[in-house]
């Protein structure tokens, strides 16, 4: 076995401005210099190739099990803050493993399938149109995307499927908001706990009354299998059924969102890729491939040593936390040739932005969908859209999701 010397000059920080802007050098260095980096300020591994991340993400070296360790080694008054949260998200199937992972997925899976995201593509249309007529229709050339598109278009899609009505579209997203300062590992937020407390507690009572009203009144739909699966006895039990109503919302939305983002802000950087696409719209479902790998929405996942092991060298103690860096994967060019260059056109990319393993994402075929028809349509409708010079995109200071809080575009409406 070949041991690589461990690299002691690199400085991994995420919170650098920089590195938020464009973490791919960082990352190159990593995978070239220390590919099995131990970060002591994040203390945790940071690990960067992409057949390692595979199969790390392949194996049982890891497990998705890290809240339980957590919450043990916090302060009594931040644990107890944290109760329901952490009571919550032990339930949802991302932070599971078998045998309660795979009896959770498998009463998920049938509405994710494709001839369920068939269905689906009507209202993602109708969603997406809708959004595009308000914006024709606002006074102001000057958006923010994000705010005034991609955030709304996502969520009105699974907002949909969980039968919620639209109008709760600020609420929810307020709640999601504070729960994701403490999911997606932000920093620069000094009360995250009681923010994620917050909006586990409204987000929970609200999804508890609703599936009551739901269960008093039966109606077909994705709510109402579930609320079947649970009033079927052991199939999945009222805090379970809860704690997937959050989760689906929640993986829905921010995700889907960024890769809207990312997709736009590609394409208005890369003029070249953009005219490839205007002459041949086929192009899309390779378009949004590359853009899932070349900038996509999942810059991490995060696991924790379910046992000691061996990487290249470097001990892996059960219980430690290792970052997984997925967009630096899919950068790695032992896997794909000109790994920088975006190039909508690419036929080969086995990308990891979707996960890999039993906790594969369920529902990257809702995502694609959403992704295709938010792209085609918005650059149909707005043919002359550009990025606004003097306001650059604001990435969001976060270490597992990746995209811009805000977007600012010229849509150029009136231009000929
Ligand atoms: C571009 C958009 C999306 C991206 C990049 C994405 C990415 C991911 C990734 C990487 C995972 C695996 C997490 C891990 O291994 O720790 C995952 C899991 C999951 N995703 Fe997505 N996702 C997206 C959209 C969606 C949508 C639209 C839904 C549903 C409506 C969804 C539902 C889920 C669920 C339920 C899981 C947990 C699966 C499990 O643990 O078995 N995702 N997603």
């Amino acid at each position: 076995m070949v041991v690589m010397p461990a690299s002691k000059d690199i400085i991994y920080d995420p919170s650098d401005p920089m590195v938020m802007a464009d973490p791919f050098p960082i990352y190159s260095r990593l995978r070239e210099e220390d590919p099995v980096h131990w970060s002591p300020s994040l203390k945790s591994w940071i690990i960067t190739r992409y057949v390692d991340v595979r199969d790390l993400l392949l194996s049982d070296d890891l497990s998705v099990k890290r809240l339980t360790q957590f919450y043990n080694a916090l302060q009594p008054a931040d644990a107890e803050t944290l109760t329901d949260v952490v009571h919550y998200l032990n339930l949802w199937l991302a932070f599971r493993d078998p045998p309660d992972h795979t009896r959770v997925r498998k009463i998920l899976r049938h509405a994710f399938t494709t001839k369920a995201i068939e269905n689906m593509q009507p209202n993602i249309a109708e969603i997406t149109e809708f959004l595009l007529d308000r914006l024709e229709a606002g006074n102001t050339n000057n958006i923010d995307l994000i705010s005034e598109f991609a955030l709304q278009l996502p969520a009105f899609v699974i907002m949909d499927l969980l039968d919620v009505p639209r109008d709760m579209f600020d609420d929810l997203k307020t709640w999601s908001d504070d729960m994701a300062v403490f999911i997606g590992g932000a920093r620069n937020s000094g009360d995250k706990y009681a923010r994620a407390a917050h909006g586990c507690q409204q987000m929970s009572s609200y999804f508890r009354e609703l599936i009551k009203e739901r269960a008093k009144e039966p109606r077909t739909g994705f709510l109402m299998d579930l609320i079947n699966a649970r009033d079927e006895g052991d199939k999945l039990s009222e805090d379970e059924l809860v704690a997937t109503c959050i989760l689906i919302l929640f993986a829905g939305h921010e995700t889907t969102t960024n890769l809207i983002g990312n997709a736009t802000l590609l394409l208005l950087r890369y003029p070249d890729q953009l005219l490839k696409l205007k002459q041949e719209p086929a192009l899309i479902h390779s378009a949004i491939e590359e853009v899932l790998r070349y900038d996509g929405p999942t810059n991490a996942l995060v696991r924790v040593a379910a046992h000691d092991h061996e990487l290249r060298g470097r001990v892996i103690k059960e219980g430690q936390r290792v970052f997984v860096m997925v967009n630096s994967a899919n950068r790695d060019p032992q896997e794909f040739p000109d790994a920088d260059h975006f190039d909508i056109t690419r036929k080969q990319n086995r990308h990891l932005t979707f996960g890999k393993g039993i906790h594969l994402c369920l529902g990257a075929k809702l995502a694609r969908e959403e992704g295709r028809i938010a792209i085609e349509r918005l650059f149909a409708r707005f043919p002359k859209i550009a990025l606004d010079p003097i306001s650059p995109p604001e990435w969001l200071d976060a270490m597992v999701p990746r995209g811009t809080r805000r977007l600012p575009i010229i849509l150029n409406k009136n231009k000929a």
